[in-house]
């Protein structure tokens, strides 16, 4: 009887403690990061517009929905309400996968005077020629896969940590390259969607394809290969 009023006793302190803790801790949301460059520093390749935009207006949407999603979310799971737990699954991989895709654009970018559109150089250059034949050749399979993919979406060159080799795929909606395969690494990801080309080269997606380049920040690219496979 003693045990058994002990054992109880513990067991009340611990979910005492546990209840505690999760009352303590508190919700971490998002917020729009800051571009490191100006937001007409990208032309002519992308419109001082374009990016002001797409900065202000669509990724501060992402990130205020996923913010609102996250809280709906707390609440649901303190409830312990399952239905409204899945329910609110597909707004949290949109407004989430949208955050973090954009988040990862802005950093692919940068102004031609300062380092936009320079070759990749060392470790990350020789992995494209080995796995591409050439810088070229990427540029072409990436420009023909966002030309051609339907709706609006994402191309990607990726690094798979499991296979060691570089990868080129797409994505929908706003669907992050992780969806594709949890080894996959995103090193450049190129917005497809309208807002990103629209007001600027109205239907020709492929000339906005053709002009990314003049200002993509292969460093940054060269960086996070370089973190990923230290044994290039
Ligand atoms: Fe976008």
């Amino acid at each position: 009887m003693a045990l058994r009023a002990l054992m109880t006793r513990k067991t009340l302190a611990l979910s005492s403690s546990k209840q505690a803790l999760l009352q303590c801790r508190s919700l971490q949301t998002t917020s729009l990061p800051d571009l490191s460059y100006d937001y007409g520093a990208l032309e002519p390749a992308i419109s001082g517009e374009i990016m002001q935009l797409h900065h202000q207006k669509h990724h501060q949407t992402y990130v205020t929905n996923y913010n609102k999603a996250l809280e709906q979310l707390d609440d649901a799971m303190a409830k312990g309400d399952a239905s409204s737990v899945v329910k609110l699954q597909s707004a949290l991989k949109f407004n989430g996968g949208g955050h973090v895709n954009h988040s990862i654009f802005w950093k692919n970018l940068a102004p031609i005077n300062e380092g936009g559109g320079e070759p990749p150089k060392s470790s990350l250059g020789w992995a494209i020629d080995s796995h591409f034949g050439s810088l070229e050749a990427l540029i072409q399979k990436m420009n023909a896969e966002g030309a051609a993919l339907q709706g609006s979406g994402w191309v990607w060159l990726g690094y798979d940590a499991q296979s060691k080799k570089l990868v080129v795929d797409t994505t929908p909606n706003q669907d992050p390259l992780v969806t594709k395969g949890p080894s996959l690494v995103p090193l450049l990801g190129i917005d497809v969607w309208e807002h990103a080309y629209y007001l600027q080269y109205k239907n020709v997606k492929p000339d906005y394809l053709k002009n990314i380049w003049k200002v993509m920040n292969w460093k940054y690219a060269s960086e996070v290969y370089e973190k990923e496979c230290p044994s290039h």
